[in-house]
């Protein structure tokens, strides 16, 4: 029989949100009546803006006619998309992105995921702790890390605790890293990083040869307007760091897929003699052999994104999410809860009364109040005692589950 990856098999449980939704699940067949409030996984609940409803029904259009069918599109995406990306997500905001540094993909998860195949088995990787669970099973996976402890820490990664203490912030490792994660605004805990923040983490990228791996995916949700939303409006940033960003949360594309990830042409690996290797080149070369592309309707539908009418649109869209945000915060506070995040990303961290763990908080909240979220220690050992609230669900929905909350847990 064919021997498998081993590796897989040094991976905690299953991954953190289908094990919430067996939890559910099972809770559900106990108690048919019960009307759970989901505010677990961020998935978005509001439909597809109009503008971008009619974008996709013009790129199915096209494809029922033999004049405007398109077979296979460039595995990088249409340059109509990476145009319009450069021009409104970079040069908008006085930064340069060329099109062509810009590949159109079908999630942030995925290249997150996928991105550490092009770098050595050896890379020494650092993750903040809390962390979004993808960026480290996926280097488990490829066997870069040992096994587990019974906390959830792998032997072998370099963890960068983020506790109240230090504002949620990681702190520089003292253990070299090669790869380093980030994200901001941050999922799991909420939290947003300056200019200055992210300028340290450039320097210290380019002082000791490591990768910035910098995941934006929630930038939109930034309201306040000294904060960065790309990482590559830092200077030098462009010799250090990758980007990913998405339309999942942002224009309500969990269900349609499409994101992308910006790479630089300064920036370099090396190769076993030393020598400097594109990063961009390599990570053209691995999408075109893994991947075809994002549907041509897709990509239409996603460019109505950048038109007047979808920025005022997805604009409704943030607005209704973070209002959500606002109601769970502040009635979390009222009944006694500390909160942290919510302001500018639409994640609520809460902390547990009387150092209730996570997986215990999980229960109890779903038995007094039928709501769903996601336990801290699900992101990592540093989330123990936390808890996490998404903004991403129905307004009413979240201010019944504000209700209960308030009434009894
Ligand atoms: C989350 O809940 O953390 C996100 O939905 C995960 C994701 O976007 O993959």
């Amino acid at each position: 029989m064919a021997r498998i990856n081993d590796n897989y098999l040094k991976l905690a449980a299953g991954y953190l949100f289908p094990e919430i939704g067996r939890r559910v699940r099972e809770f559900g067949e106990a108690n048919p009546d019960a009307q759970l409030i989901r505010l677990g996984i961020g998935d978005v609940t509001r439909p597809l803006p109009s503008s971008i409803i009619s974008a996709l029904h013009k790129g199915v259009d096209e494809m029922a006619e033999a004049s405007s069918f398109k077979g296979y599109g460039p595995e990088q995406g249409y340059a109509f998309l990476r145009e319009l990306v450069a021009e409104h997500d970079f040069g908008s905001r006085g930064v340069k992105v060329d099109p062509d540094e810009v590949f159109i993909s079908d999630g942030a998860k995925c290249d997150s995921g996928n991105i550490q195949e092009i770098f050595s088995s050896d890379a020494k990787i650092a993750v903040a702790d809390p962390v979004y669970p993808v960026y480290v099973d996926t280097n488990v996976m490829a066997g870069r890390t040992g096994t587990v402890d019974d906390q959830g820490r792998y032997q072998g990664l370099i963890y960068m605790p983020c506790l109240e203490e230090n504002g949620f912030l990681p702190e520089l490792p003292t253990e070299k890293p090669d790869l380093i994660y980030m994200c901001f605004p941050n999922n799991p805990t909420g939290t947003v990083a300056t200019k200055e923040q992210l300028k340290t983490w450039v320097d210290y990228a380019k002082e000791n040869g490591s990768i910035l791996l910098f995941d934006a995916a929630y930038e939109a949700f930034i309201s306040d307007p000294e904060i960065p939303h790309s990482i590559f409006e830092i200077e030098g940033a462009r010799e250090v760091a990758i980007e990913f960003r998405s339309f999942s949360k942002v224009a309500g594309f969990t269900g349609t897929r499409c994101a992308y990830t910006v790479v630089p042409k300064e920036l370099n690996g090396l190769d076993a003699q030393g020598n400097p290797v594109s990063i961009h080149s390599l990570w053209n070369r691995r999408q075109s052999t893994k991947f075809n592309g994002v549907s041509y309707p897709v990509q239409v539908g996603t460019a109505a994104v950048y038109s007047p009418e979808g920025q005022k649109e997805i604009r409704g869209l943030i607005d209704y999410y973070m209002e959500n945000a606002r109601i769970i915060r502040e009635g979390l506070n009222e009944s006694g809860y500390e909160t942290f995040g919510g302001v500018n990303a639409p994640y609520i961290w809460l902390k547990t009364k009387d150092g209730m763990a996570s997986w215990d908080f999980f229960d109890h909240l779903l038995n007094k109040a039928q709501v769903v979220g996601t336990p801290g220690s699900g992101f990592g050992a540093a989330g123990e005692g936390y808890f996490r609230l998404s903004a991403f669900g129905d307004k009413e929905n979240v201010e019944e589950a504000i209700r209960r909350i308030q009434q009894g847990v």
